[in-house]
């Protein structure tokens, strides 16, 4: 607790462990302020909790030097500089835009320092920007999305009008649902982008979905803008003509009481919901609850993996830099996910896709799984990694 209300206040904490450890310096790089700042507290809090569940028994302690990008890239770019040569990290996590991804991309890779990436979906990071040291514990924004695309054609839906906010995430995420939408039959009848953490007024693209002929909506936000965008939608009458499908963060349940009954019937893809019906998750759930006071979301979770993937390379033996960085891509365990493995020819995660309705329940709004799409690895990409090596 006393290490929780430290890390609250911006100090580096450190866990209790015997004294013959290894000192792990983590880097904790991710929004505490700006539109996805919610999103930022509660990976944060996913990580701690993973460090205090796995890294008790693991012979190290994990010192966490705590970041904000304020969700800017340049803001980013002067942090993660500081924790690599100022406070010489051994690892770094977090990172939750794709924006914020793709600016620290290359000072990671030239430093030659881990970064276990716990949220931004940027495909080139496990594409043609690819790294040896960038493993991803999320998602990419191409798995997500594309499966979701053909799932709707298969179900019916045939035109289909897209909103994203105008930067990297939004526009790969579209991209993505829109190849896997019209390569099983649909049509994209409009697409719009509307400017990054500016847009509050969401009427006038409204009014062009409404006049497009489309039979549905599709769209990414999360955070702030999520909020905004499903109550203004459903403010603008919009819901029962036009359904609004998306991609989950839309729904997270980190804010969905926030969205209320706006957020009822929408239908959107993710990588992890908290009803998901096993052990793992039970006990990750349950966990999470008791020490914050809430459910947790898909930000939790990747924060909680993030942090065990962590432990698990450090228990491999993993001591610097390099040789953390080479353990991280051979991570596989079972978690509240199912089972998460790396694929060491991109760094990214393989992961089934949960399609969930948000539904009503007993104590507010929940998550009503409608299907399980299978786990698949993203395509190369234009990524070349070496291969890994093993001690
Ligand atoms: C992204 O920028 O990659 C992102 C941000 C919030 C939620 C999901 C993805």
């Amino acid at each position: 607790m006393k290490r929780a209300i430290l890390a609250a206040l911006g100090f580096a904490t450190t866990m209790a462990v015997p004294a013959t450890a290894e000192d792990i310096k983590v880097g904790l790089l991710l929004p505490f302020s700006g539109v996805y700042a919610a999103l930022g507290n509660d990976i944060e809090a996913g990580f701690q909790l993973g460090l205090e569940q796995f890294g008790a028994d693991s012979g190290a302690t994990f010192e966490v030097i705590r970041e904000d990008t304020e969700v800017k890239p340049p803001v980013a770019l002067g942090k993660a500089k500081k924790l690599i040569l100022q406070d010489k990290v051994d690892v770094m996590a977090g990172i939750v835009s794709s924006g914020v991804l793709g600016a620290v991309r290359d000072m990671i890779d030239g430093a030659g320092v881990p970064l276990i990436v716990a949220n931004a979906g940027n495909d080139e990071a496990t594409g043609a920007a690819c790294s040896p040291y960038i493993t991803r514990m999320s998602f990419s924004n191409r798995q997500i999305n594309r499966p979701m695309g053909a799932w709707m054609a298969e179900q019916g839906v045939k035109k289909v009008f897209t909103l994203a906010p105008d930067y990297a995430a939004g526009r790969q995420m579209i991209d993505a649902f829109a190849a896997g939408f019209t390569a099983a039959g649909g049509e994209i009848v409009g697409q719009e982008f509307t400017p990054f953490q500016k847009t509050q007024d969401f009427g006038p693209y409204l009014a062009k979905a409404q006049a497009s002929g489309a039979d549905a909506v599709y769209v990414f936000y999360a955070g702030g803008e999520a909020i905004a965008f499903v109550k203004q939608y459903d403010s603008f009458g919009l819901k029962a003509d036009l359904p609004l499908y998306g991609a989950g963060f839309l729904t997270s349940p980190l804010y969905v009481n926030a969205e209320g009954p706006a957020a009822e019937g929408v239908i959107t893809a993710l990588h992890y919901v908290p009803t998901l019906d096993n052990a793992a998750n039970t006990a990750f759930a349950e966990a999470f609850t008791a020490a914050t006071g809430r459910a947790p979301s898909e930000y939790a979770v990747q924060g909680f993996d993030s942090a065990r993937a962590l432990v698990e390379a450090v228990k491999a033996g993993a001591t610097d830099r390099d040789s953390l960085a080479m353990a991280l891509r051979q991570v596989r365990f079972d978690g509240p996910r199912g089972t998460l493995a790396i694929d060491p020819a991109t760094n990214n995660l393989v992961q089934p896709i949960y399609v969930y309705e948000t539904v009503a329940g007993e104590a507010g709004l929940t998550q009503k799984v409608l299907a399980q799409l299978p786990a698949e690895a993203d395509p190369l990409n234009g990524c070349a990694m070496p291969a890994v090596t093993t001690n």
